[in-house]
């Protein structure tokens, strides 16, 4: 049996056995080192965006984790295709860990009970998040030897500080402590991941890389890091514009361009009252402040009259 930092031979289901790899000795040429270095920097900036700052503190509404939950879906279903297409590629196989990492299967579950049955039919990709997987699915197709950049940046992070996001997830919106909602975060086939980061350096430092691709990935790490960062930016303009509406308790300004009914927090607005059945559109008209209203002015005058035929 090969040892977990050879790369599986031909698409070989082996059992990773990390758990018991040694700290190795790095070099400051190795992949994995200059990753680290060379993202450094683009990470103390992720670490600081508004977004990231106030998931940290837990002022996370849930709207918000739910469209962040679906960008992370296009993400990973981008990512992990073009994952599955290169699993046999030497420049990426040995990384290939579909049933460690992947987290599209999670993510879909997330949004399943997050959105309902017709999850699919609620979410859209966003403008930055659609650069994103562009990028994404240009590197998978033509330059497949910066894919690494792409899998360290997000699996490596998730890892890492995404455990941190987990449990202020799960606290901050009463997250079931069956961990519904949390998946993405629920690494099941990763018994150590502190182990199983060493096997994924070894691994990339394992590759056959000569100085220029390797400066070329960092670069494209740090891309990856800037693609991140503007889809927190847009998170961020759009939790601020649902804090807005939760004071006037209406709905969301949209620009009227594309299909409103596939706008998530549209339809989680009307969800009620368009499930087709007349006690739910009831119930979710009533919901709405004007009628509210005009049903508190009618509660009142009915109050009015009582009291004056009685007395
Ligand atoms: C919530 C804020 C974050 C916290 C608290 C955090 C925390 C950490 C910590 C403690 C490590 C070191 C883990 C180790 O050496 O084993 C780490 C590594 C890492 N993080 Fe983050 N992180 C955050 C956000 C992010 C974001 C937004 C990204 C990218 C999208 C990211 C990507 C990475 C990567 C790629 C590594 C691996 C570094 C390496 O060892 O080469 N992190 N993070």
């Amino acid at each position: 049996m090969p040892s977990a930092l050879e790369s599986p031979v031909g698409g070989e289901e082996d059992i990773l056995h990390y758990e018991e790899i040694e700290d190795g000795a790095v070099s400051p040429m190795d992949l994995s080192e200059l990753l680290k270095e060379g993202t450094k920097e683009s990470h103390d900036r992720a670490e600081n965006t508004q977004f990231v700052k106030d998931f940290l503190k837990g002022r996370i509404k849930k709207e918000l984790f739910k469209l962040a939950t679906v960008a992370l879906y296009f993400t990973y279903s981008a990512l992990e295709e073009e994952m599955d297409r290169n699993k046999d590629n030497p420049v990426f196989a040995p990384l290939y860990f579909p049933v460690e990492l992947h987290r599209r299967e999670a993510l879909a579950k997330d949004l399943k009970y997050f959105y309902g049955e017709d999850w699919k039919e609620k979410i859209q990709c966003s403008e930055a998040t659609q650069q994103y997987v562009d990028r994404i699915h240009h590197v998978g197709q033509h330059e497949p030897e910066l894919l690494v950049a792409h899998a360290y940046t997000r699996y490596m992070g998730d890892l890492s500080g995404g455990q941190v996001l987990k449990k202020v997830a799960q606290r901050a919106l009463k997250l079931p402590s069956t961990e519904e909602g949390i998946q993405f975060y629920t690494f099941d086939n990763i018994s150590n991941a502190q182990k199983f980061k060493q096997l994924y350096r070894a691994r990339m430092n394992a590759l056959d890389l000569d100085k220029n691709t390797k400066e070329r990935i960092v670069e494209e790490a740090n891309k990856a890091f800037r693609f991140n960062m503007q889809v927190f930016d847009e998170l961020d303009k759009i939790g601020r514009s649902l804090a807005e509406e939760a004071q006037d308790g209406g709905f969301p300004v949209h620009d009227g361009k594309g299909d409103i009914r596939k706008c998530p927090y549209y339809a989680d607005k009307v969800g009620m009252a368009s499930t087709g059945c007349p006690f739910h559109a009831a119930v979710g008209l009533a919901r709405q402040p004007l009628v509210q209203l005009v049903l508190a002015a009618c509660m009142a005058m009915a109050a009015g009259a009582a009291a004056w035929y009685i007395l």
